[in-house]
């Protein structure tokens, strides 16, 4: 790198949060009496658009039920596409704080989209609810950062003490390689081998178009007891169908993953070979509760022929959390106001009770064991259904 590249890849960041602040600190405050914006940037094109489509869905179904005033004013959403794309991610989040003058950003369907989003959240003071991305360390990326969704550490720690009580012996382990795979596969690895279990293999598949053949032939070859898995929602359609094909359940070995590969949007596409995988998470779309019988009757009542899955909640306990520290600062917007006001917030959420942490600003929930199985009371679908319950779990993940 030359001087004048040093000078300007020194200076890029300090000119950037100049923009965002001065921009700020002008109009926007000149605006108090409009409109509360919030900025939600969601994957609504490319690979992981159906999670975009889950996060938005959930979203404006808080408002149409609750009701989109607060403090007497309105609540304005601008959603924006990211694409699933860290670069487009940035750029629209600057849109959103430069030209929109969003008061809080929200949404984050990926790990690498919160990165990207963090550092301008922090430079210009703006909270920024991550409704999906569930790598641990995210909330430690900027004190602005609220979550709604989940982490990964939450729900495979879980699930390895279940294999462990189930006999499984010998586990592979084959996640998507990034952050939350990367951290489902430590976390799984730690706690199962701390109980007695072995981790033969690790293996790591490419985000984008992955081929698990090879990775399954693997293996099919270890002859393990089960193989832990983690990919993102919308992917595990293609890994247990290759799974299947591949003759692995007939060899004896079967599948237990985190929740995402089961996600409530794609599993009842997956026919019977997805019967009897047992995974681990914060949401079922079959959690038996009024709370969420009621939530799911108006999310299919909103988007008929869709079935509202973990990404869905996310962005609904996500629009509570914004809303209610909207109420509680009486529509002052400053950025320590409302996170003063969302850390430590509880709630009755169609997942069961939920708590913003006040000292990590992560969520604490129940995390539930579940299986799949075919229900005649709920129209002959396919379903994850809760076996046991691991109340208010912390993210294990944090330095405390
Ligand atoms: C993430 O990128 O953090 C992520 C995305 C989808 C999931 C889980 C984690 O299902």
């Amino acid at each position: 790198m030359n001087k004048r590249h040093l000078l300007s890849a020194w200076l890029a960041p300090w000119l950037l949060g100049f923009v965002l602040v001065f921009s700020l600190d002008g109009p926007a405050r000149a605006q108090d009496d409009q409109a509360l914006r919030i900025g939600l940037l969601l994957p609504l094109t490319g690979p992981f658009s159906a999670t975009g489509k889950q996060l938005e869905a959930g979203a404006r179904l808080y408002l149409a039920q609750h009701g989109d005033t607060v403090a007497g004013r309105k609540v304005q959403l601008i959603v924006k596409d990211d694409m699933a794309t860290p670069d487009v991610a940035k750029r629209l989040a600057q849109e959103l704080l430069v030209t929109d003058k969003v008061h809080v950003l929200a949404g984050f369907g990926l790990t690498p989209l919160a990165f990207a989003v963090a550092p301008m959240a922090t430079q210009t003071k703006t909270p920024m609810v991550v409704m999906a991305a569930a790598t641990s360390s995210i909330t430690e990326a900027s004190p602005y950062i609220v979550r709604s969704s989940f982490t990964v550490p939450q729900v495979v720690l879980p699930l390895a003490d279940w294999a462990r009580q189930n006999r499984i012996r010998r586990v592979v382990s084959l996640v998507s390689d990034y952050a939350p795979g990367i951290d489902s596969e430590k976390y799984f690895k730690e706690r199962f081998t701390d109980q007695g279990g072995t981790v033969v293999e690790t293996l790591r598949v490419p985000l984008r178009n992955p081929d698990f053949a090879p990775f399954l032939q693997k293996v099919r070859d270890l002859q393990p007891d089960a193989l832990f898995t983690f990919v993102p929602a919308g992917v595990g359609a293609v890994l247990i169908k290759q799974f299947t094909e591949r003759g692995l359940p007939q060899a004896g070995i079967r599948i237990i993953a985190e929740g995402s590969v089961t996600d409530d949007d794609l599993l009842n596409s997956l026919g019977d070979e997805a019967l009897g995988i047992v995974t681990a998470h914060h949401y079922s779309a079959a959690h038996d509760s009024p709370v969420n019988r009621a939530y799911v009757a108006a999310f299919q009542k909103a988007v008929p022929g869709a079935r509202p899955n973990f990404m869905a909640v996310g962005a609904y306990d996500g629009m509570h959390v914004i809303m209610e520290a909207l109420r509680k600062t009486q529509g002052n917007t400053s950025g320590e106001a409302l996170l003063a006001a969302m850390k430590g917030l509880s709630f009755d959420s169609p997942r069961g009770p939920v708590r913003i942490d006040p000292e990590t600003r992560d969520v604490i929930h129940n995390i539930y064991i579940r299986r799949v199985e075919r229900r005649k009371d709920l129209g002959n679908q396919l379903y994850n259904m809760e076996i046991a319950t691991i109340p208010n779990v912390k993210d294990p993940g944090k330095p405390r």
